[in-house]
């Protein structure tokens, strides 16, 4: 069965004192909650430091992007081995934020996803429209196109070790989330396509998560859905309250 994650994305927040001070926060809260899987991805700086204050937590870390190339002259970029080698478990690839302020592309979305499996780290490629286009009906496609395009060259055996976040772009910070049953259609159509790309043993086992304006008051609804196995969460994983609650959803 698929084990649920739990991922907060604290995207530009907290300064140093902040992000070590939430770590042994959480830690303390959810020391028990060992049924589902629990991830934080800060910003690169305090990648490592977080590794370290919450070792033995069952916490893990994660990184917001990952840039394609091991090494070389990228000025400002960080790679899957030097992630890796600070103890970073996961990276994110293709924020919607990403593709809407720094010019990603299915294309960059594509590169960073082989350098992160090929650096060990697991990649949870994001996908999701715009307003724009679910008003005009181009949900399905749209997503349909970012997975095919995202995940090509991929082989089944290398699936089995991705994660796919559905955030739909209108209802990440909006306070604006997607219904469970409009959510878990988006998943379901997902899952289908990771099925008809890598077949039904892999797309039973790719985990889906759902991302935009997750909360304590919505995240039991949403886990309810058969095909939502866990939540990419902004805003309310910035609060170690508001963040436990999430990490304890009933389904
Ligand atoms: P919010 O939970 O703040 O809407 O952000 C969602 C998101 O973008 C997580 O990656």
């Amino acid at each position: 069965m698929r084990v649920p994650l739990i991922a907060g994305n604290w995207k530009m927040f907290k300064t140093s004192d902040e992000a070590l001070a939430f770590a042994g926060d959480l830690a303390r809260r959810v020391a028990d909650a060992e049924s589902t899987e629990i991830l934080l991805c800060p910003a690169f700086v305090y990648i490592s430091p977080l590794v370290q204050a919450l070792r033995g937590s069952g916490v893990k870390v994660g990184a917001q992007n990952v840039f394609w190339e091991d090494s070389g002259a990228f000025t400002g970029e960080v790679s899957a081995p030097m992630l890796k080698s600070v103890g970073a478990r996961y990276a994110l690839v293709g924020h919607s934020e990403r593709r809407q302020y720094f010019h990603e592309t299915d294309e960059t979305v594509n590169r960073r996803l082989f350098a992160a499996l090929k650096g060990g780290l697991v990649p949870i490629v994001c996908v999701g429209e715009t307003l724009e286009e679910r008003e005009a009906g181009k949900t399905a496609a749209v997503v349909e196109t970012q997975l095919r395009q995202g995940l090509k060259g991929l082989d089944s055996n290398q699936a089995l070790s991705l994660v796919v976040a559905y955030e739909p772009v209108w209802a990440i910070g909006t306070g604006r989330t997607a219904t469970p049953e409009l959510a878990q259609e988006v998943h379901r159509s997902i899952r289908t396509t990771l099925g008809n790309l890598f077949g039904p043993d892999a797309s039973s086992q790719i985990r889906i998560l759902y991302g935009g304006s997750v909360k304590g008051d919505n995240v039991d609804s949403l886990m309810a859905q058969p095909d939502i196995d866990g939540a990419l969460v902004g805003g309310a994983s910035l609060d170690a309250a508001s963040f436990e609650r999430i990490i304890r959803f009933k389904r």
